[in-house]
């Protein structure tokens, strides 16, 4: 890839702080292929209709060798994790997995963390006593979702050192800019991470405990449940923290949404839909390829191009959403694609809401902020998981 192309710009580090300008400038081709026969889709009902089209593969195994793979197209010893399977695997394993984790099977089974995950809302934000400024990603917006991830699986939180750097190192393979290097060192934490948890599912199959690996270790084999362990972990990890700093930073930015939403709690679920639209943690999604010759937008992707949907750009397409740049909580119709949409619509989502609703209204109820400390604040490196590394911000006080 030169340096020169679009893809290459919206991957630089440079331009993370506000990648929309490139994506403006990208819906103008609303299917762009680059030189290297990459197909870029940014506009929003082409990113719908494909991501909805049977014949766009999220099987990296089907890209022309040459092409980026992900860490789970290797052989590493663990099949695909059914993020980056096809039907009818793909459907079969989502199916059995979702059967512990929600309805019709578990319609409580996500309801029944809110008590705790409360409680852990309100330790984070007791802790702010006596402080004027905090990083609201190391203080508040990292601890809550790695908490619910280790409970949903029943994974023990204290081993989180342990596991911290092969979930960074597998979601940073996700970005297209991790190269060989990245790739690599994503297939090792994958085996590293699997052989962490196929122990720990290997004592749950003996000990049944709280948390769905045990509730799923007698329904899948033991390869396809440590895919799906390493899988879950490292998804509910690193996207969710974002969603809850982005949320922070565009309400710090917003003032007059701030004040309005203080005086009516009630706007949380349009504000953080609206924020899933307008900042969106999963900014694009680079690894699905062409299965045949597709024709969309007057184009033709010809069978086995690489294809990324620009989410984020879809987002902000003015031909779906009136004045897409502008955050706005009181749109009527907000049917954004933060969580995709069609047979890989985001798994987690009942989960990530549940911590979201948990952790936006009691942050901005309990702690009085004066202002950001850093704005633009400082950016992770991946371009696809997007969102601050820190978010240092001034605050005044702290209620109960
Ligand atoms: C606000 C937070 C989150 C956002 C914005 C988000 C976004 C997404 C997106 C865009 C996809 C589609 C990816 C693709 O098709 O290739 C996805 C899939 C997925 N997400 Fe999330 N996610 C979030 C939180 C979570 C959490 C907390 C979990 C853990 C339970 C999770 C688990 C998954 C899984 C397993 C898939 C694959 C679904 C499938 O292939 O059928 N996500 N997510």
């Amino acid at each position: 890839m030169t340096p020169d192309t679009i893809s290459a710009r919206i991957t630089d580090y440079a331009n993370r702080a506000d990648p929309y300008p490139l994506y403006a400038e990208l819906r103008k081709t609303p299917v762009l292929r680059e030189d290297d026969g990459t197909y870029l889709v940014s506009t929003y009902y082409e990113v719908r209709n494909l991501a909805n089209d049977p014949r766009l593969s999220n099987d990296t195994r089907n890209r022309p060798s040459g092409y980026s793979r992900t860490a789970d197209a290797e052989d590493t010893g663990l099949p695909p994790s059914f993020i980056f399977t096809d039907p009818p695997v793909h459907d079969r394993l989502r199916e059995t997995i979702n059967r512990p984790f929600g309805p019709p099977h578990s319609p409580r089974f996500l309801d029944g963390l809110r008590g705790e995950l409360a409680k852990v809302v309100t330790e984070l934000l007791d802790a702010f006593e006596g402080k004027d400024q905090v990083d609201i990603v190391e203080d508040f917006a990292y601890p809550l979702p790695v908490t619910a991830i280790c409970k949903v699986l029943g994974v023990p939180r204290e081993d989180e050192p342990r596991f911290h750097g092969w979930a960074d190192a597998l979601a940073s393979s996700l970005d297209p800019q991790a190269g060989e290097e990245g790739q690599e060192k994503a297939q090792r934490a994958r085996q590293e991470l699997g052989a962490y948890l196929s122990d720990l599912i290997e004592t749950k199959r003996r000990r049944p405990g709280p948390g769905i690996l045990s509730t799923l270790a007698p329904d899948m084999t033991p390869a396809d449940l440590e895919a799906t362990a390493v899988l879950l972990l490292v998804a509910g990890h690193e996207t969710t923290v974002n969603a809850i700093t982005n949320t922070t930073l565009t309400l710090l930015r917003h003032p007059d949404v701030l004040d309005r939403f203080q005086k009516d709690p009630d706007l949380a679920v349009p504000l953080i839909e609206e924020v899933l639209r307008y900042e969106p943690p999963v900014q694009f999604v680079p690894w699905t390829t062409a299965l045949a010759d597709i024709d969309v937008a007057g184009t033709t992707i010809p069978k086995g191009s690489p294809v990324w949907l620009m989410l984020a750009a879809a987002n902000r397409d003015p031909k779906r959403f009136m004045d897409p740049d502008r955050f706005d909580p009181h749109r009527k119709d907000n049917e954004h694609l933060g969580f995709y949409t069609g047979i890989h619509y985001c798994f987690g989502a009942p989960l990530a809401r549940i911590e979201l609703h948990l952790a936006v209204p009691e942050l901005f109820r309990r702690v009085t902020f004066s202002r950001l400390l850093e704005d633009p604040p400082p950016y992770r490196a991946n371009a696809v998981l997007r969102g601050p590394r820190h978010l240092p911000v001034a605050i005044e006080g702290l209620t109960a």
